[in-house]
């Protein structure tokens, strides 16, 4: 990971949303308490009614809509979308149910300065569906992942992990429910140890200081 030269400020961090924002509302709500180490300075959606925006428009940050559809293809959407980024300042881009996919070269311009989190335990699952391709597979554990974003797709090392039991007779929605729960706990902790610089890359990989049981990296809910 980047040197952050985080110093002792705490580190604003945009959120890019294209829908309901719950897991935004979760960064901010964490963000608020008194010795965290990020604040949320700018909210960005790309598409618009996003609920997203209105959650920051409540807590009073600072929120724009980049519509995708505006701009003649990836590449002028993503140059606004640095600019933004520069302009605010920001120093990490966290994707919160953000469904655009981002090219190499945005995710070189934000070289391990963007997170992410995918609703299942990577790398299973990536892509779309992943509570029905669960439960369709029938795996007893699921969950989310909160990880660094690279090119690929729902790729790239994980920082932290959250599971959930799969019960016998779930539907997509309960276990959807279950799993959204645990990102609301899965990603205010990752987002912590990055933007306190307790998470750091080695060898391909997120390690973080301070924490030599995993389970300090791994949340279990539900049941
Ligand atoms: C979450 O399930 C997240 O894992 C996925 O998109 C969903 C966004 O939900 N990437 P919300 O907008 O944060 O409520």
């Amino acid at each position: 990971m980047v040197d952050l030269d985080l110093g002792a400020s705490r580190t604003s961090v945009a959120v890019l949303v294209s829908g309901r924002g719950s897991n935004l509302g979760a960064l901010i709500k964490a963000g608020e308490k008194p010795g965290s180490s990020f604040e949320i300075g700018l909210v960005i959606a790309n598409r618009p009614g996003a609920g997203g925006l209105d959650l920051a428009e409540a807590a009073g940050i600072p929120n724009l809509l980049i519509d995708h559809k505006a701009f003649d293809g990836r590449e002028a959407f993503e140059q606004a979308l640095d600019q933004k980024l520069n302009e605010a300042g920001v120093r990490l881009v966290c994707l919160a149910g953000f469904m655009r996919v981002l090219s190499t070269w945005f995710v070189k311009c934000w070289q391990d300065r963007i997170l992410n989190i995918h609703p299942s335990l990577l790398p299973a699952f990536k892509g779309l569906d992943t509570h029905a391709r669960a439960l369709a597979a029938g795996v007893r554990v699921h969950g989310c992942t909160v990880h660094i974003v690279r090119p690929e797709l729902d790729d790239g090392p994980i920082i932290v992990q959250g599971t959930v039991p799969v019960l016998q007779d779930d539907t997509e929605d309960a276990l959807a429910a279950r799993v959204l729960d645990v990102e609301h706990k899965c990603y205010p902790l990752a987002l912590e140890l990055v933007a306190s610089g307790r998470a750091r890359m080695a060898g391909g990989r997120v390690r973080v200081e301070g924490i030599d049981d995993p389970s300090g990296l791994l949340i279990h809910s539900g049941g």
